[in-house]
Formats: C-alpha cells, structure tokens, sequence
C-alpha cells in the first residue's frame, strides 16, 4: 500500500547536521508514532533505543505528572530521594558499587573516560609509568563529544574535528589477539559496547567478553562496558553483557533508562567507586528529580510488567521468521546479526529498505553502511513483530521484482 504524501518538515533556521526529516512526528501511543497527515507508523526506532516502554506508556507519564507538581529541579545541590531511589535500583541489577547521574550516552562515557584517567594516575603512582590511555573497539560508537569522539573507532565520526583527544588505541571485535597486541602498562582502561549499534548491530561474543575481562584484571586495566544502546532490557537481559556473566568495573548506560526523558548513569564497581570525590566531576542537571522520575518508572514498569521475559520469549520466533525472510530474499538479505529486540539486517540499499519499509507503515533506522536496525519498543507484542516481517517480506518482494 502506498502511503499519502508527507507534510514536508520545512526548518530553516535548525542547522543541517540531520537528514531531511520525512515527516513531522507529533503523537505517540505504545508502538504507534504519527504524523501530522494523518499517518501512522509501527515504530520500530524507539528514537534510536530510547522510548523501551513504548510511547508514552500511562502510568510513565503519570509518574512524570507526578513529579512536576512536585519538583523539577535543585541540582545535586540538594538531596534528591528520587535520584537515591534510582540509584538503589541499578546496584541491585548491577551489583554492589556506586551511580553517577548525568544526561545522555556521550555524558555517561566521558565520565567513564574521565574515571579511566583517574584509575590510570593511581596505576602510574605504582609503576612510575604514564598511564592514561583508553583502548576501544574498531567501528565502535561512543558519543560526539571530543572524549567519545576519540574513543570511538569510525574515522567517519571524527571527519573535520582533528586533533583527536590523546590516548585512544583500538583494536578488533572479538579478537583477543588484537586486544592483547595493544595491552601495555599505559592502558588505563578498555572501553566495548556489549554489541555495537551504531556501527551495524555487531555483538561481542561470550567468550571474548570473558577473556577481555581476564586480560584487564591481568593488567590492572579497568573493563567499561558501554550499555547506551544495548542496555535496559533490549536484549531480554537488563544489561546486554550480563549474559557472559562478567562482571565489569564500570558500566555507561543512557537512552532506554529514561523511557524518553534524557537521563544518563554510570555505575562503578564498589572497589573503584571512591576515585571520584567531591570536585572530581559534576553536572547541573544530571539525576534531577523530574529525570530520576522517570529512570524509577521505567525500571518498576520493566519489573511489574515482565518486560525482559517478553523480549525473551518473543524474540526466538521472531528471529526465526527474519532468519526465514533471509533464505527467501538471499539476494536481498545478506546477514541478520543481534540480540532479543536489537537486530541488524545487512543489505545492499539500507536507506532505500528504510524509506520503503516507512511508505509501508514500518520505521526502522540504518545503522553502518549497509544494516537497517530494528529496535522495537520492550511492550511489542508477537502481532506487532509479526507485522514487522509482514511489511519486510512487502518491501523485499518489491525489491527482488525491480
Ligand atoms: C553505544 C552508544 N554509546 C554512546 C552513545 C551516545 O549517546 P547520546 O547520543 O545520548 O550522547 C550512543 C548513541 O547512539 C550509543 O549508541
């Protein structure tokens, strides 16, 4: 079915560093965005694995409710039992350490960042031997700011923003070998997403996970594992790296933690939880009463509605059905790469698949150079991924036709 014409959005005074939006998105309810021509879409972006309880889920937007008329903002300032609140929740899904509130994936991986540096002077007091760099993954993404933009491992990223921050290295996914190559004493800490997004949906392996792990605690090198994407119950786990049973020193974590409203976190592990003290960091807004909120209602949502079993549970027959649509279009079809509700299909076209898959009622975003990324909200349902490949076999049998 052909979809009637967009609104064109039409923003002159925005900069230009997004793409042309298609539309004007003005509504959201659970799995459903629409437009303001009347459109509607089954969105299977989530605002880039952001929105984990759907649109503006009834009794999430009641606690937000809730905490405007009570209080927004104080700054750290201030006790803020909403922030203590969150914070009890991540040590009790993480384990035992310490949560530093901020505002997004970028803010929580420089603190990561600037932690490593801070465990790397304590090193280098011992051997007498500099020690601050961060070692990160090839084709990683981190975040935009200069601390995330060198550590990420895509020099598409970094185009026109040279020099780079000093003390970055890479090396590949899931290759010790190549870890191990750039493991020295000047290597503060490794920095991995436990499945890369943005670069095309590419997991870390199990067993590399845990030889990584086994490497840094040889070399006193601090694992951080980067959940920004991954985290919050998208892979039908809490955390994505939990299923290698690691546990890592510090973990970045942003986007699905909120359920919409901007809020960022780290936590550190209980043994590398005083390096921060007062004066070491701060920030104005981060773990605000109004964020903090909204961080508590998604995680007593993900609880009280069992949303990790239901990306558990949905995700096998609907992997399945996607591993099906691969065999059918093989042309079309060249991987399907991810985990529970984070997966990556590698094409040929990604925008064209993208912009079909829209015209069809299905939002999807691409993620590298060839993958479209399907991140559905954790409250989809077997109907709703089932209309997914629907729409998918639709817009790949068009395809294979041309
Ligand atoms: C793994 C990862 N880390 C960090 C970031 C940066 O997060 P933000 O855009 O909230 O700064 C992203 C964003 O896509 C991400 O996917």
């Amino acid at each position: 079915m052909q979809r009637p014409i967009y609104n064109m959005p039409h923003y002159p005074t925005l900069t230009q560093n997004y793409a042309a939006p298609p539309f004007n998105a003005i509504k959201g309810d659970g799995v459903t965005l629409y437009d303001d021509s009347g459109n509607s879409y089954l969105d299977f972006t989530t605002g880039i694995a952001v929105t984990a309880l759907g649109h503006c889920h009834p009794k999430w937007v009641q606690a937000l409710k809730d905490q405007l008329d009570q209080l927004v903002h104080c700054s750290n300032l201030y006790g803020i039992p909403s922030q203590q609140k969150l914070a009890d929740n991540l040590v009790k899904i993480a384990g035992k350490g310490k949560v530093l509130f901020c505002n997004s994936g970028a803010e929580a991986n420089e603190a990561l960042i600037k932690l490593a540096r801070l465990h790397g002077q304590k090193k280098s007091e011992k051997t007498g031997k500099p020690c601050f760099d961060v070692l990160t993954a090839h084709n990683s993404f981190h975040g935009r700011t200069f601390g995330c933009m060198a550590a990420t491992g895509q020099e598409k990223i970094q185009k026109g923003f040279h020099p780079m921050l000093k003390g970055f290295r890479h090396a590949q996914l899931n290759d010790l070998k190549s870890f191990e190559e750039q493991m020295d004493e000047h290597v503060a800490a490794v920095m991995i997403e436990s499945i890369q997004g943005e670069g095309g949906i590419f997991p870390a392996e199990t067993k590399f996970l845990v030889e990584l792990k086994a490497l840094c605690e040889q070399h006193n090198t601090l694992l951080l594992i980067d959940e920004v994407q991954c985290g919050i119950g998208r892979t039908g786990d809490f955390f994505a790296y939990q299923e290698s049973g690691i546990l890592p020193d510090a973990i970045g974590m942003a986007k699905g933690l909120g359920g919409g409203f901007p809020i960022g976190a780290i936590w550190i592990q209980e043994a590398h939880s005083t390096l921060f003290q007062p004066g070491s960091h701060g920030t104005t807004f981060g773990g605000n009463p109004l964020a903090s909120a909204a961080g508590n209602a998604v995680i007593d949502i993900l609880q009280e509605e069992n949303l990790l079993k239901n990306v558990q549970t949905l995700s096998a027959s609907w992997h399945e059905q996607l591993h099906q649509l691969k065999a059918q279009y093989p042309i079309i079809v060249k991987a399907i790469r991810g985990r529970g509700f984070m997966v990556g299909i590698s094409v040929n076209d990604a925008i064209t698949i993208v912009e079909s898959a829209r015209n069809k009622g299905l939002l999807i975003v691409p993620a590298g150079h060839d993958t479209v990324r399907l991140l559905p909200p954790l409250i989809a349902s077997a109907q709703d991924l089932d209309q997914s490949v629907a729409i998918l076999e639709s817009v790949f049998k068009e395809l294979s036709s041309h």
